[in-house]
């Protein structure tokens, strides 16, 4: 969603700014722009919608503004169109602004200021912003910015330049994420901290309702009394290359080849002595022993995680596991108190539904679990627990990589779980960790194994214009993810059943040559799963079977698979690790064939701030 830089310094601004959001591309974006403090005192912007290089085309073919203080946005539309209008900044008389959020009241704003004799020109809240914070600037932008905070309901990231104060940047957060960055003789404020990766890795955290004054020499923070104060230095783990393609064509690709090596450093750290130990997060048998249910609220991908958690838990520790939608979740009044457990499981951190979900879980006296890829994101600080990811950063917008570490933990906390209920032996414990400890290698063997199959079905699914998944069990959990990936990235209409829910609905939509793609990996399961692959088959779908290498099937069953494709095997629990791997692969190279750039596909924004 929304990405938002701003630089203080000595180089040129409008390179900074624009090789920022380059950088913060990845978040999702529809329109473009940048406002300069130029060396004559005066604010010039330049906007353009769509795709960044159409501002880029506009700086070099019309007019780049020279100077080294300015602000910066990739707009992810929710209030007007994306035009070059709507587009970031906006202007109030004397304040130029960029802004991440939603000002919720902001109509009401809107006919305040209105009736103050302010005009509006574009349909956005953010002009409204700008306009309020001209409103309450009487030469004491500290103070403007404190009183627009006392008006505005919603949540915000803004970037602020006042007119007459140059080459000063005012920053201020509700909610939406912002950071602080500081060089030598140069200061920054970004969306996340990939964006300033190339100038610094020293960054501050802002805070709810913490205003940042920054110029080239110096960075002040202020709480929303005003009172100044000082904050942390962090220095980011990340470097530049772990957000560089890397010499691959697409992220989406890379981080997929990722996988082993983010498997490796997640789980290595939290097995001791062959057993899962999370102490270092807090989590403790003792803990573990006192929940008497679990609640796993996310969104997407990391709710998809969530259920294949569901199933490990349930299946392993026999503790009653729920899985919810943290956008119902936080309006369904849930029953949760003392005693139970919620975990929420997100790559960025800044999810705005599941840190909603995990604030009213805390309000209502259950224990929270924050499972989190991004280091200082809200859902980081705010969880009780915590338990990082350590994916790196994750540009692509369809997850991978952030999955794969997110069923890892599932594993590890399952596993811990399980011994600590007594439901499981350490015997069986160290077994099954055993195993965990060396699905690094198995996602590696399982990308070498199933690359060139995928490629080649991919093939046969450009054409789809819908798709289904089915799946049991665990197979069902990992189902759902496949079919989120594929319709994400290749705009092909694909749900996922439960395989034992066809006959009730959903096999009358089997047509001729539509694609079904099955997942069977659990023993149990398996002959259920393949004689319903066998009854779409029969109504003329076109199938496609994920198995494991060591699966035979008789002569009539393979009449019924057009393509097999096998991934290697494992303990059947931890098969997941290695049977997501096609599935993540067919979504690429579906859309590879179908000429859509994955890692920005349409409509989708990587860090959904807003509800
Ligand atoms: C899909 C995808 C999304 C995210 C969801 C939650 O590929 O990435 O479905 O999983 O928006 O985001 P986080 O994990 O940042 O809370």
């Amino acid at each position: 969603m929304c990405g938002i830089v701003g630089y203080s310094g000595y180089r040129d601004a409008s390179d900074v700014l624009v090789s920022g959001l380059t950088r913060l591309e990845y978040r999702g974006y529809d329109s473009a722009g940048i406002a300069v403090f130029e060396k004559d005192g005066n604010v010039t912007q330049v906007k353009a919608k769509g795709e960044l290089k159409n501002l880029k085309n506009k700086l070099s073919d019309e007019y780049k503004p020279v100077g080294i203080t300015g602000i910066g946005h990739t707009r992810w539309a929710t209030h007007g169109e994306p035009s070059d209008l709507n587009s970031h900044p906006h202007r109030g008389r004397r304040v130029t602004i960029v802004h991440n959020g939603i000002i919720e009241n902001y109509a009401e704003l809107k006919a305040f200021l209105t009736d103050n004799g302010y005009e509006f020109f574009t349909a956005t809240d953010t002009e409204v912003a700008a306009n309020l914070l001209d409103y309450y600037y009487k030469g004491d932008p500290l103070r403007c910015i404190t009183d627009f905070m006392s008006e505005v309901v919603g949540s915000f990231a803004l970037g602020i330049m006042f007119d007459d104060i140059k080459d000063t940047i005012y920053a201020v957060r509700k909610e939406s994420p912002l950071i602080v960055g500081v060089g030598d003789n140069e200061a920054f404020i970004a969306s996340d901290v990939t964006a300033i990766l190339e100038y610094t890795k020293k960054y501050y955290l802002l805070e709810h309702n913490e205003i940042a004054k920054l110029t080239a020499n110096s960075v002040e923070f202020y709480n929303h009394r005003l009172k100044r104060f000082e904050k942390e230095l962090k220095i980011a783990d990340w470097d530049l290359n772990a957000a560089e393609k890397g010499g691959y064509p697409h992220y989406m690709i890379k981080e997929i080849h990722e996988q082993p090596t983010a498997v490796k450093t997640t789980i290595t750290p939290r097995i001791k002595n062959g057993l899962p130990d999370l102490s270092e997060c807090g989590i403790t048998a003792e803990k573990l022993q006192t929940y008497r249910r679990i609640f796993i609220v996310a969104c997407g991908t990391a709710m998809y995680a969530g259920m294949v958690g569901k199933y490990l838990i349930e299946g392993l520790a026999r503790v009653p596991v729920e899985v919810d939608v943290a956008s119902e979740f936080r309006y369904r009044n849930p029953i949760i108190g003392k005693g139970d457990l919620v975990i929420i499981i997100s790559q960025s951190g800044e999810t705005a539904d599941s840190l909603e979900a995990l604030k009213i879980s805390k309000s209502l006296g259950a224990e929270t679990l924050g499972i989190v890829n991004v280091k200082g994101s809200s859902i980081a600080r705010n969880s009780d627990m915590l338990i990082y990811t350590h994916a790196g950063p994750e540009i692509a917008v369809a997850s991978t990589k952030a999955y794969m570490v997110q069923l890892s933990v599932m594993y590890l906390f399952a596993f811990k779980l399980a011994l600590a209920k007594g439901a499981i032996s350490i015997e069986e414990c160290e077994r099954l960790t055993k195993g965990l400890a060396a699905t690094p290698e198995l996602i590696q063997n399982s990308i070498d194994t199933v690359i060139n199959d995928c490629q080649f079905v991919a093939t046969k699914l450009v054409a789809a214009d819908d798709l289904f998944y089915l799946g049991r069990g665990l197979d069902y959990a990992l189902s759902l993810e496949g079919s989120l990936k594929l319709k994400e990235i290749t705009y092909i209409h694909s749900e996922s059943y439960a395989s034992g829910e066809l006959k009730h609905g959903p096999i009358s939509l089997i047509c001729e040559g539509m694609p079904v793609i099955a997942i069977a990996t659990q023993k149990s399961l398996i002959p259920k799963t393949v004689s319903n692959v066998e009854e779409v088959k029969a109504r003329g779908a076109m199938t496609i079977l994920v198995c494991d290498e060591e699966t035979v099937f008789g002569e009539e069953t393979q009449k019924a698979l057009d393509y097999i494709i096998k991934v290697p095997k494992t303990d059947e629990v931890l098969m997941p690790m290695s049977a997501i791997v096609p599935l993540q692969l067919l979504a690429y190279y579906t859309s590879v064939n179908k000429g859509i750039d994955m890692d920005k596909p349409r409509n989708l924004a990587k860090s959904v701030t807003v509800e």
